[in-house]
């Protein structure tokens, strides 16, 4: 079968840059006899952009652009370019000639001969670099990377240079891609989930001309992304891990308010410890019910608390149990009463959690 590769090029302020890539591109596919077409999606630059790429369609090179007036966003764009692509492979790379087109088909090659459904054009594994990287942006590049360990072990998922097999990228996911900031081949990889994933090593240059796009907000935003990668990915260990954020604050609460009726008001300890795990119960439900849990199907907010009233006084009975039953049985917790209350808060916290994902806020 002939495959025809889809190049996606997100621009913002490259039209200088345009003419040497896409003839580098031409150079490097006729070389390998491929089939291709050059998509730019521009963001409305007004730098002349459009005059150049009609120049070069003149010429014959199979490119077209696209200007988008209403958004920005380099990932957005290229998202945009994946719609209008009509090829078997897509492959995405910046304008800036920081990725060296002459290694376009030997990403390529590896999608036809089968050897992975994606590949990057990695500049961290033997043979590739990045060498005019100061330590910053290194430093950058390798916080950037362990914080990506969770989704994938490559060397660079950070890279804007990557190809695929179209099939992966089925229409559904397509629609469910949720651009933000620079990293759309991570989250590819995260959602179409190829089988096989390989890297090509690339020399990643300084660009040519104009300057590079990728500001503090771009990094802060890289967070972002990677929490709703977790909630993609993960989804029940994400709401785990918040629900016992949330719990944690629950039982600062709790805490502060057992120290306040036991030890200074000195009300009986059995009952200050009903009080606190009430207070912390009703500050957990408000803020489960809109950041753990937003999407539940019971929307009755008295229902919602009475059930997880009832799902916590389950666990709060543990945890009541548990505490008191260390509280009077060893002396060591009379000293320590807070840490006989942190100890039940934990035995509670499982009960709490799977009571509150699938009765109170679930089907
Ligand atoms: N359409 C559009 N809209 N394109 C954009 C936008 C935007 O808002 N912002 C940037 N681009 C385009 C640029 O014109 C360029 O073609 C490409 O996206 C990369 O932008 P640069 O500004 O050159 O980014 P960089 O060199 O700092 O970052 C590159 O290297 C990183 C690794 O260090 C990118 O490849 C990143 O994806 C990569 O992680
Ligand atoms: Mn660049």
């Amino acid at each position: 079968m002939k495959h025809l590769i889809s190049i996606i090029v997100p621009t913002y302020k490259e039209a200088e840059n345009i003419p040497v890539l896409i003839e580098s591109i031409d150079k490097a596919m006729k070389h390998s006899r491929l089939d291709y077409e050059v998509i730019i999606v521009d963001d409305n630059s007004k730098d002349g952009i459009e005059d150049t790429v009609k120049a070069l369609k003149k010429k014959g090179y199979p490119v077209s652009i696209k200007v988008r007036i209403n958004e920005r966003g380099l990932s957005s764009a290229v998202i945009e370019g994946f719609r209008q692509a009509k090829g078997t492979i897509y492959c995405v790379m910046d304008a800036d000639l920081s990725h060296p087109p002459e290694k376009i088909p030997e990403l390529v090659e590896q999608i036809i001969n089968g050897k992975a459904e994606f590949v990057v054009g990695s500049r961290f594994v033997k043979g590739g670099s990045a060498e005019h990287f100061n330590w910053y942006r290194k430093l950058n590049a390798w916080v950037s990377k362990m914080l990506a360990r969770p989704f994938t072990k490559i060397k660079d998922p950070m890279a804007g240079f990557f190809a695929f097999d179209a099939k992966i990228l089925t229409p559904e996911i397509l629609n469910m891609l949720n651009p933000l900031g620079f990293k759309i081949g991570l989250e590819i990889i995260v959602k179409c989930n190829p089988r096989t994933i390989t890297e090509i090593p690339i020399s990643f240059r300084e660009r040519l001309y104009g300057q590079s796009k990728l500001s503090l907000r771009e990094q802060i935003l890289y967070i972002v992304h990677l929490k709703r990668l977790f909630h993609y990915k993960y989804p029940s260990l994400y709401q785990f891990l918040f629900f016992s954020l949330i719990g944690s604050t629950g039982m600062v609460v709790d805490m502060t308010t057992v120290f306040v009726t036991y030890g200074l008001l000195h009300i009986n300890f059995k009952i200050a410890r009903a009080i606190g795990f009430i207070v912390a119960l009703t500050w957990n439900f408000f803020l489960n019910r809109k950041l753990t849990f937003p999407d539940s199907p019971q929307k009755n907010l008295f229902i919602q608390y009475r059930n997880f009233f009832i799902v916590c006084s389950i666990g709060g009975l543990f945890n009541w149990f548990i505490s008191v039953y260390l509280y009077s049985t060893y002396p060591y917790f009379k000293e320590f009463y807070l840490l006989a209350v942190f100890i039940g808060i934990m035995g509670g916290l499982l009960i709490n959690f799977l009571g509150s994902k699938y009765i109170v806020f679930g089907k």
